[in-house]
């Protein structure tokens, strides 16, 4: 028996978002439904609410999320009703050219339910990065689940869905930030501050956050950073260059996603140094770069989706560093939220008041 439950619509390009009655299926083969405990609102959802992603309204907003199973299809084995899990939208296909060739983090044929959750009218609705969990219950892939311990509060363990997750995976996975090296992270939100984080994991000796919000780069010392840089008022290449006995960081991190920082990245970058882009750019964005400076300072340029994170690998590990209180992942959720609330959260997203509302359910 399908049931009705309550979910955030986004009807269509830039109109308010709407709270629904929405028909989740049962299971089917190799999905689960899942009773969301808490979602985080990521820049994302707004996105799609804003027709940036895609055309496939109504969508189902909702990705950063963790709740209960409540029941699983045929063939489910890795989790059960019951099990506190993490959504991720990585469910990797392990057949895929990446899978196979042993790189699942880059899974190029992730799974995500096959059934279609609805409106009551029937109108097929598109689940946020396949999974729609701005709602009392979602259906995904079983394989979307990662089980972890349910000691964390919800609202904690669902930052690991996607923000939190992107950010650390981008010092840590793409950056390879490692002991003693220097990183420069530009855009000090959610997503940077999360790199900040995972470079002090990694060992990092020298951590710098560009930001042109002063607000913005006092919670970026209390997560780690050792300097900050106000880019309104300061050149951050030369800042950062100065920081570093005047040769730049081993590891930028761009986590804006706009052409004027992702320059800053490259040239605040040491010679055979790495850039790593985590800040998602827009269609119209457009980048131009001396090609000799490119070949010059060597090194590499990487963009890292989603952190390059492996759920079953990262997820499980992070919330054990968040016990140990090695990492504080708690830091990120600025308030709690209903589903009611999510317009107004867009708007304070929008005017740098957050770093994480999380809807509680
Ligand atoms: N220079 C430096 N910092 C900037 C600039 C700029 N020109 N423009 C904006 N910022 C800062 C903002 O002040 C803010 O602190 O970048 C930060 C962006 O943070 P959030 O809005 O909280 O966004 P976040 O969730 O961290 O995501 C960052 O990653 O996943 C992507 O789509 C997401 O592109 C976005 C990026
Ligand atoms: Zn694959
Ligand atoms: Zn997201």
């Amino acid at each position: 028996m399908s049931q009705q439950v309550r979910g955030v619509v986004a009807p269509g390009r830039n109109e308010p978002v709407r709270v629904e009655t929405i028909v989740v299926p049962d299971p089917g083969p190799g999905e689960a439904v899942v009773q969301v405990q808490a979602c985080g609102v990521c820049h994302t959802d707004l996105h799609y609410k804003q027709g940036g992603i895609n055309d496939d309204f109504p969508f189902l907003l909702g990705h950063e999320a963790a709740g209960i199973v409540e029941s699983v299809g045929s063939g489910v084995t890795d989790v059960a009703p019951g099990d506190f899990v993490i959504l991720n939208w990585r469910a990797v296909c392990g057949n895929c050219r990446a899978c196979r060739r042993g790189r699942p983090w880059y899974c190029f044929d992730t799974h995500n339910a096959r059934q279609r959750m609805t409106l009551t009218d029937g109108t097929e609705l598109t689940p946020a990065l396949g999974i729609g969990a701005f709602a009392e219950k979602t259906l995904v892939a079983a394989g979307q689940c990662t089980k972890v311990d349910p000691a964390v509060a919800p609202s904690v363990a669902g930052l690991l869905g996607c923000g939190v997750m992107a950010g650390i995976g981008a010092a840590v996975n793409t950056g390879a930030v490692t002991r003693g090296d220097t990183v420069a992270v530009i855009g000090c939100g959610g997503v940077g501050d999360a790199a900040i984080v995972g470079a002090r994991l990694a060992g990092a000796a020298t951590i710098i956050g560009v930001d042109i919000d002063d607000r913005k780069l006092e919670t970026a010392r209390s997560m780690g950073a050792t300097h900050t840089v106000n880019s309104r008022s300061t050149d951050p290449v030369e800042a950062v260059r100065e920081l570093t006995g005047g040769f730049g960081a081993d590891v930028v991190i761009e986590a804006v996603g706009r052409p004027e920082t992702y320059r800053q990245a490259f040239y605040a970058r040491d010679l055979a140094g790495t850039v790593v882009l985590v800040g998602v750019p827009t269609p119209e964005m457009t980048l131009e770069l001396p090609l000799l400076d490119v070949f010059g300072r060597g090194g590499s340029l990487k963009s890292s989706w989603y952190g390059d994170c492996l759920p079953s690998r990262d997820f499980p590990m992070l919330i054990d560093l968040h016990q140990q209180g090695r990492i504080d992942l708690g830091a990120f959720v600025t308030e709690t939220i209903g589903l009611d609330d999510i317009e107004q959260a867009f708007a304070r997203m929008h005017e740098g008041d957050v770093l994480r509302s999380v809807v509680t359910l």
